[in-house]
C-alpha cells in the first residue's frame, strides 16, 4: 500500500472531509493508529513532556526524535509521517537542513515540522528549496512558552492575529503546504483556513480548520498531570472493556463527523 501525501491531504480539504493527525512515539501505539485509520502521524517533541518526564519540550535532542521517528517509520504502514524539529535544531540554514535530512533519511520521516515564522521565512525557504517538504507551527509555540509567558491563548488581539495571517502567507509564499495552528481563537483559525491556501491542523483552534492532532497520551488518559482543556480522554468515554484502537477509532469518528473539538475544547 503506498503512503498518503500532502496531495491526498489537498484532496481530503477540497470535498471538506477533516483530516485526522495524532502524535506517535513508538512503533506499538503506531500499529493502533494505523489499524484504526490516522492519515498523518506526528512524532511530536511532546514526547519530551509525556514520555521523557520534563515539564517543556526544550530538552529534547535531535538524537531523540530519530529515534523515536524511526521507530514509528518501521511500524507505520500508510500514514504521512511529520517529524518534529526540536529546539535549537534549525538556528541557520546549514544546520537546520543537516538535522532535516538526519530525521527524513534516518529517521523515516516524508516531513518535518518546525515553530514559528519571521526570522524562520529563509530557513523555510532553503529547506523546501533542497527538497525538505515541511510544515509549519504557528499560535502557542511550546520550543517558546518561556518567552510567550507561559501556556497561554495566543492572537486574542487583533494585531496579533493580523501579524499571524501573514505569518502564515510568508510560510506559504515559501512553499509550506501545511500548519499546525495551536491554541488560538476558533475565528482565527478560521481566517487562517479561509484566507491563506494552506492545510490547516488545529489543536486548540476550534474546528473550523482542515484537520486536528492530540497528543496521544491526552487522547488516552495517562498524561502526567492537568490535561490541557482542548484535549479529550476519548478512552475514558467509551467506559469498561475498551481498546487503545477503539479510543483512537472514536477520535477519527469524531473528527470527521464535526463532533470534536465542541466549544468546551475551543477559545473565542
Ligand atoms: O509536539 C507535539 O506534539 C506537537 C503537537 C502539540 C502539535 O507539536
Amino acid at each position: 500500500m503506498s503512503f498518503i501525501t500532502t496531495k491526498d491531504l489537498c484532496e481530503l480539504k477540497k470535498r471538506d472531509e477533516k483530516i485526522t493527525v495524532l502524535t506517535a512515539y513508538d512503533a506499538s501505539f503506531t500499529r493502533h493508529l494505523e489499524q484504526a485509520g490516522i492519515e498523518v502521524l506526528l512524532v511530536g517533541d511532546s514526547l519530551g513532556m509525556v514520555m521523557q518526564g520534563h515539564d517543556s519540550t526544550v530538552a529534547v535532542t535531535m538524537d531523540d526524535m530519530v529515534y523515536h521517528t524511526s521507530m514509528v517509520s518501521r511500524a507505520r504502514e500508510r500514514a504521512l509521517l511529520i517529524a518534529d524539529m526540536p529546539y535549537h535544531s534549525y538556528q541557520n540554514k546549514e544546520q537546520a537542513l543537516e538535522n532535516a535530512k538526519r530525521l527524513i533519511k534516518d529517521g523515516g520521516a516524508d516531513m518535518v515540522k518546525f515553530e514559528g515564522a519571521g526570522d524562520l521565512v529563509p530557513i523555510a525557504e532553503h529547506l523546501i528549496k533542497n527538497d525538505i517538504p515541511l510544515c509549519g507551527h504557528l499560535g502557542l509555540l511550546p520550543q517558546s512558552v518561556e518567552e510567550l509567558g507561559g501556556y497561554k491563548v495566543q492572537g486574542r488581539e487583533q494585531s496579533a492575529a493580523d501579524k499571524m495571517v501573514q505569518d502564515a502567507q510568508a510560510l506559504v509564499d515559501v512553499g509550506v503546504e501545511i500548519i499546525v495552528l495551536e491554541c488560538i481563537p476558533q475565528a482565527l483559525a478560521k481566517r487562517i483556513t479561509n484566507e491563506v491556501n494552506v492545510i490547516t491542523i488545529g489543536i486548540g483552534a476550534g474546528k473550523d480548520v482542515s484537520g486536528q492532532v492530540l497528543v496521544l497520551y491526552d487522547l488516552l488518559g495517562i498524561t502526567p498531570g492537568k490535561r490541557p482543556k482542548f484535549s479529550k480522554d476519548f478512552l475514558k468515554e467509551l467506559g469498561e472493556g475498551k481498546t487503545i484502537t477503539d479510543a483512537v477509532k472514536s477520535y477519527v469518528n469524531a473528527v470527521k463527523d464535526l463532533s470534536f473539538p465542541g466549544e468546551e475544547h475551543s477559545f473565542n
